[in-house]
This record gives structure tokens, sequence and C-alpha cells, in this order.
């Protein structure tokens, strides 16, 4: 048998390219490959890019050049390294990347990493093999099911792609051109690869597209189905405890998700909800389709049904022609709801985007005062939001154990890492995959830390009598 060809996968960007990294190991798993946590004794390195703004991008072209050195000597010790661009930037740029790096010797798009096998075939036979065509069959019907060792690694939180694209066309933003016009999976596929991952351990399930809330995908009856009533059918799935989605669009929210949130205890009240600024006048040149008052009217509908919820969402500031008066409304929408936490970013201008071409660009200075005042005011309403958790007996999902002996690491409803030491006789290993309450007493940095507030139940595996 010939022995396994390492593989190192280094991801960028959205939680979509950590799943397609993932999908892309299932792939090269059957071909004989292992993944290898360094680049240097890898044969095969596959850079998952991503192209949302500028510095992103430019990324790539740094690490190419990294990774030709470690070609060049992989070389002198008689190894061949092979070099792979997947993910947007391959998506956006093609050939162009050969162009200026030519040590690649793959691209491939988010749309086509199924093709993996073939491609790397391709390359060696050809010496290149570019493919980012947008294929007429499903990659999904092709990918090969993570074998259950994969998925127990991977751990108790999952992600899963029900949608993938985006038919919005904010005027900032490259997906609807790199991830193309949207696309939803049929609802049994879906239940399969929860059920899959349930079976081998998962709880959490995250449910990502890049506008996931217009998911409309074909249900078993022939119908088409919101993502709530998706939600309410994975909420019967045996072992899932915790559902999310993520990343949702205002205009998007229905009837039939706000009712997942007031009926479904296993949909976390936690929502990711890009707004992106509070003025209308951006939000308009932005081709948001919404104002600042809808945007509040949408919260204020989740709010009704499940007053637990909380909200983090992304804002740009800079974006062409923002005034003073615009940066302000956005400051003061954000005083106004209240965030748990949020991303914030410089406009970026990409190519290909109507944005790009607007003249009035905010000067950098300006952009970088308004971002630290804009992160400066998330930050304290996010300290404010776990501080109020001190005192509290919270639900942690426990992931993996701590750096610190003994200790064990968290989540809570809202994605807060919680840290707690479970004291003797339990080992942390045993709790990984059990929710149990928690409460916290502190707080240290971005994280609380706590004791369990109920002894764990019988599965729980106790520490033989000798100790470690
Ligand atoms: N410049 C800056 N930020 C951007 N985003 C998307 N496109 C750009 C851009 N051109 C941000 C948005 C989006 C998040 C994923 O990235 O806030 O919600
Ligand atoms: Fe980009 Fe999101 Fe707007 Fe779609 S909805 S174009 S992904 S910012």
């Amino acid at each position: 048998m010939a022995p396994p060809r390492k593989l190192h996968i280094k991801s960028y960007g959205c939680q979509m390219n950590v799943y397609d990294a993932q999908r892309m190991v299932d792939v090269l798993t059957p071909e004989g490959f292992v993944e290898t946590a360094s680049v240097d004794d890898a044969d095969l390195v596959i850079l998952n890019t991503c192209h949302i703004r500028e510095k992103a991008s430019e990324k790539v072209y740094s690490e190419l050049g990294r990774l030709r050195l470690a070609r060049d000597e992989a070389a002198q010790s008689g190894r061949r390294m092979q070099i792979a661009v997947a993910g947007c930037v391959a998506q956006a740029e093609g050939e162009e990347i050969v162009r200026r790096a030519p040590v690649v010797d793959v691209v491939v798009g988010p749309q086509s990493y199924h093709h993996l096998p073939q491609l790397l075939a391709r390359a060696d036979a050809q010496g290149r093999a570019l493919e980012t065509e947008f294929p007429v069959e499903d990659k999904f019907g092709f990918l090969p099911q993570p074998r259950p060792e994969m998925i127990r690694a991977r751990g108790v939180s999952a992600f899963v792609t029900v949608q993938e694209g985006c038919d919005k066309f904010c005027t900032f933003c490259v997906v609807p051109y790199t991830r193309g016009a949207e696309v939803s999976r049929p609802v049994a596929a879906i239940i399969t690869d929860v059920e899959r991952l349930a079976a081998n351990g998962v709880r959490e399930i995250t449910l990502i597209g890049q506008n996931v809330n217009a998911y409309h995908g074909e249900g078993a009856d022939g119908r088409v189905w919101t993502l709530g009533r998706l939600l309410q059918r994975l909420a019967a799935v045996p072992g899932i405890a915790r559902l999310r989605y993520s990343t949702s669009h205002p205009n998007d929210v229905d009837d039939d998700l706000i009712a997942a949130h007031r009926d479904l205890p296993e949909l976390m009240p936690f929502v990711h909800l890009p707004v992106q600024s509070g003025s209308d006048r951006i939000l308009a040149a932005m081709n948001r389709k919404h104002s600042a008052a809808d945007y509040r009217r949408v919260i204020d509908r989740f709010r009704a049904v499940q007053p637990q919820i909380a909200f983090s969402s992304d804002f740009i500031v800079g974006f062409p022609g923002e005034t003073d008066t615009d940066f302000a409304a956005t400051l003061a929408l954000v005083t106004q709801i209240g965030y748990a936490g949020a991303y914030s970013f410089k406009y970026s201008p990409r190519p290909g985007t109507p944005a790009a071409e607007m003249p009035e660009m905010v000067p950098a200075a300006v952009m970088d005062e308004r971002l630290e005042r804009l992160q400066q005011l998330i930050d304290r309403q996010q300290s404010a939001f776990n501080k109020a958790a001190i005192g509290q007996t919270v639900d942690v999902l426990f992931e993996r154990a701590g750096r610190k002996p003994g200790q064990i690491v968290g989540r809570t409803a809202y994605l807060q890492p919680a840290h707690v030491f479970p004291g003797p006789g339990l080992e942390p290993d045993a709790l990984v995959g059990q929710i149990l309450p928690v409460r916290i007493d502190s707080l240290e940095r971005y994280s609380l830390l706590g004791e369990l507030a109920a002894t764990p139940p019988q599965h729980a595996r106790p520490l033989a009598a000798t100790g470690a």
C-alpha cells in the first residue's frame, strides 16, 4: 500500500470556508490523504481563500510567496509539494492567480471542489488545472459523507451548509459574484447529514449559508420549505440539543422563523443579523432595501416572542459618501438596539462591485476614527452583556478539555466561552457533549468563569479511584 499523502488546508474568512475545508478533507481522505498541521511536511497545500475585503484577498499572495520557498525546500529533499488555491479568490481571479503566482498547480472555485481528485490528476499530467465554473450538478450529491471518526474528532458542534449564494447584490459586496445565485439544498439531504452528525456525538448544529434565512429548499412533500420549518424538523433529530443559523438578512425574516424562536427550545436565542449602517441614505446607497426603522421592527418581532434573545451584527464604516451625520445614525442605532457583540469593518472597494465606482471615498483617517469609535461602543455593550451573566446560572455545552489541567471549556447559548473546573473525581473529557448548568462567578476578558451548579448525570465517567 502506498504511504498516505499529507494534506494541509489553510482556511480564511467565513464559517462557510471552515465547512468547505472539512468537506475537502472528506473528498481527499478516500484518495489516501491524511491531514497534517504543518506546511513543511505536506504533499498538498490548499489555501481556502476569502475575497470579501482587499486585505483578505492580498493575504493569499503573501502566503503563496512563503509556499514557494517551502516547495523549493521540499524539492531539495526529493519531495514534490502540490499547491492549490480554492475559495472565493480562486473564483474571482481564476487564471490571474497562476499568472501572479506560477507556483500554483490547481485553482478551484467553491462550487467545484468535489472535483479535486480529478484536478490534482490533471495537474500531474498537464502541469496545471483550473476550474472556476458554476457546474450544473450539485456538488453536495458528489461529496462523500465524513467518516464517523472524523465527525467525532471535529467535536460536538458542527456546521451544515443549507444554502449557498446570494441574490441581494448589496453594492459593496462580492458574494453574489464569487458564490453565485441563491441555491438551497433539499430538506431530505440536510436531515441525512444532521442525523449522521448526531449519531456520532454532535449536539449542536449551525445551519450556514451566505443568506441563510432566504432558504427555500424542496421538502419531502414536494413543497418549498422555509428556514423556520427546517429548524422545526431538525429540532426533532435525536441527540440535537442546540440549533443556530447564520448569516441572515433582515428582509428575509419571515413569520416561520419568528415562530421557530417562539416554539423551539433547541433554537438558541442569539441571532447574527447584519445591518451594515444606521443611516437610511447609506442603506439606500448600499442597496440594502430596508431602512433603519425596518431593521428595528424586525428586531422587535424577535423580542416579542423570545425575551431572552440577543443580537450581533456587521457594520461597515466609511462607505462612499458617508458623512458625520450618517455615522452618527449608525452609533444611534447601535445604542438603541444594544448588541451582545458585533463585527465592524472599514469599507474596502471590491473590483466589479457598483460601490467601487462611487467617487466620494471617505479619507482613511476619517474611516480609522469612525471604526475606533464604533468598536469602543460595541465593546462596551459586549462587556455589559457579559457582566450581566455574573451571578446567573446558565446552560453550557461542554466542548473540550481546557488548557489548564482539570479545566473544561464550553459555550453558553450566546456563544460566550465558559471555563469550569468540574472538581475532583470528574474527568473533563467525560463532560464533553453534555449541557450542564453553570453558576457564573467572574469574567476574564471575553470568557465566563464558573462552577457546575448540578451534579453531572450518571453517564459522566468518574475518574478511577487511583486518580489521574
Ligand atoms: N468592505 C468592507 N466590509 C465588507 N463586508 C462585505 N463587503 C465588504 C466590503 N467591500 C462586510 C459586511 C458583511 C461582512 C461579512 O463583511 O459587513 O456583512
Ligand atoms: Fe453580500 Fe450579505 Fe448583501 Fe448578500 S446580503 S450581497 S452576502 S452583504
